[in-house]
């Protein structure tokens, strides 16, 4: 049998300032999704980058006087290290700057251009540079400055300047039938459906032809064959997916892992991954990505982070205070996957509390404290199943079966509902069997309590492990699983009794407030 395979990508950031807790969203869901493909059996390719060229870097490398390479190569440095202290398990991180990917969207222009798709002329019209969109007239929304005056906004709420220069232009405008047609015939393809609903509307209102390359600054991949434009830089960032395909980094049009399984993306950027990203692709002759995800977004308190109300938070100071894992835990428990949602240091002390230092910590740390302390650490044999036992079974098929429903259906919130299920069920027997009292009248029911509740423990923990990577581990090495024995397939495979366990010890205290306090 053949490993199926899931090629799966985040968007790829702009390095023109220091990652965000948004951005630790997106990576922190991205790789949970990653894990658990990879613990289900699934052969997995994990992309992740930097989205380096066009006019908001530009400008950004010019406020900080560097050449724009020079600016960008300052700036990847920070989202690497957000990675690595996130625990993102991607497997290249790629940057549009890199050489294979410069072949590559030269050669996905040249196929756009042999289809007959790309044509020179004068664009004229609004330009964000901060969402690095074109708008037409009638998105723009009316506001009042900070003088009172009215000004004309995005829909996104960003500055936009009139710009007039000559461009080639994509077609694009050719591509509503098809893009509607695939949009009816896979609607998985955007998700979740208050997306897809948005996106169809707005295919269906009429498609203008795509300024696709820009000749008032070069800091971007040159068209081929007319060097005084570059590239529109989301023409060229989209592309990244199909350099990142492939393996070799030969930067062929070929990746052998295209077509993309999954890209998860934010809101804000589903139209450039739903709308342009297909149409280029069917332009080019390639097949089209499976699904596009669009995450909500995080708010702080509620309230959108922001450099001028000043509640931008460095996520590596968070993972620094919390612990990584509690952070993981909390982003895809407390905020529904698709939805927007809010955390705070309340929030995150208080539901991690409750779901880890008093639901699955305490469930480990009592069984294996007890199996220490009376068995001499070595596992129990487990008994013919009771009545509570096989409640204890059937409440582990019914959340086994949701998680697995759940985190195929991306509803990683949902997910964890039902592991917290479980928790509450193996919890539930232990309370009920009360093994400390039969440590006094009948050590033989004790010896099979606890070794009950050790393997409903290591199932809990194994479905755990995408969310918590690091304390999951650590968990397992304590449960005395095999080191071969994490994968999903183990799930029913119990740990050999007369397995001598280490010493247990806490992996997750409980936390107060003062205990992250401004550290
Ligand atoms: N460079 C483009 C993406 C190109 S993908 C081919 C971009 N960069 S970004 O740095 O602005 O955003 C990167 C990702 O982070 C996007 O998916 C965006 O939606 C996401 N987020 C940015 N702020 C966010 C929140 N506050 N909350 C959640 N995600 C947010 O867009």
């Amino acid at each position: 049998m053949t490993t199926p395979r899931f090629y799966i990508t985040s968007a790829i950031a702009y390095p023109n300032g220091r990652p965000h807790m948004g951005h630790a969203y997106e990576m922190i869901t991205t790789d949970v999704i990653a894990r658990f493909k990879r613990l289900d059996g699934h052969d997995v390719r994990f992309l992740t980058g930097t989205d380096e060229h066009g006019l908001k870097i530009d400008q950004a490398a010019r406020t900080a006087g560097k050449p724009p390479k020079a600016y960008v190569d300052d700036m990847v440095a920070p989202f690497l290290a957000m990675d690595a202290a996130l625990g993102i398990s991607f497997d290249r991180f790629i940057r549009t700057t890199d050489a294979d990917h410069k072949a590559l969207v030269q050669a996905l222009w040249q196929r756009m251009a042999a289809k007959g798709d790309l044509y020179l002329g004068r664009y004229e019209g609004w330009y964000s540079v901060r969402d690095e969109a074109y708008y037409d007239q009638g998105e723009l929304v009316e506001a009042t400055d900070a003088s009172g005056a009215t000004v004309q906004l995005s829909p996104q709420g960003t500055p936009v300047e009139w710009t007039v220069e000559e461009s080639w232009f994509f077609k694009l405008s050719a591509y509503q039938d098809r893009l509607l047609a695939i949009y009816d015939s896979q609607p998985e393809f955007i998700q979740p459906a208050s997306r897809f609903n948005e996106m169809r509307s707005f295919v269906a209102g009429g498609l203008s032809d795509l300024s696709v390359s820009r000749t008032s600054f070069t800091w971007g991949i040159p068209v081929p064959g007319d060097e005084r434009h570059v590239m529109y830089v989301w023409l060229d960032a989209l592309a990244n997916y199909l350099t990142g395909a492939d393996d070799g980094g030969r930067g062929g049009l070929d990746g052998e892992w295209w077509p993309a399984d999954l890209h998860v993306v934010g809101k804000d950027v589903v139209r450039f991954h739903t709308v342009y990203w297909p149409a280029f692709l069917i332009s080019a002759g390639l097949a089209l990505p499976k699904t596009v995800f669009g995450h909500g977004f995080l708010l702080n308190r509620g309230e959108k982070m922001s450099k001028s109300v000043g509640n931008v938070v460095d996520p590596l100071d968070m993972a620094t205070r919390f612990g990584v894992d509690r952070l993981r835990w909390f982003l895809c428990r407390e905020v529904a996957f698709g939805e927007d949602g809010s955390y705070s240091d309340e929030a995150i002390v208080e539901r991690t509390n409750a779901d880890l230092a008093n639901g699955i910590g305490n469930l480990a740390q009592r069984s294996l404290s007890m199996v220490a302390k009376n068995l001499g650490g070595v596992m129990p044999v487990r008994g013919a199943a009771g009545e509570t036992e096989l409640r204890l079974k059937e409440a582990f098929m019914v959340g086994a079966e949701a998680y697995f429903a759940h985190m195929n259906a991306l509803a990683l919130h949902k997910a964890l509902d039902a592991v917290m299920g479980m928790v509450a069920a193996a919890n539930g027997y232990f309370a009920e069997n009360a093994p400390w009292a039969l440590a006094k009248t009948d050590t033989v029911r004790m010896a099979e309590v606890l070794a009950a509740t050790l393997d409903a423990t290591r199932r809990i923990v194994l479905l755990a492990q995408p969310f918590m990577p690091g304390s999951s581990a650590q968990l397992l090495d304590q449960l005395g699983v095999a080191a071969d024995a994490r994968d999903f397939k183990a799930f029913n495979t119990p740990v050999d009794a007369g397995t001598q366990l280490p010493a247990p010890a806490g992996v997750f205290p409980r936390l107060t407030l003062a205990d992250v306090d401004g550290a």
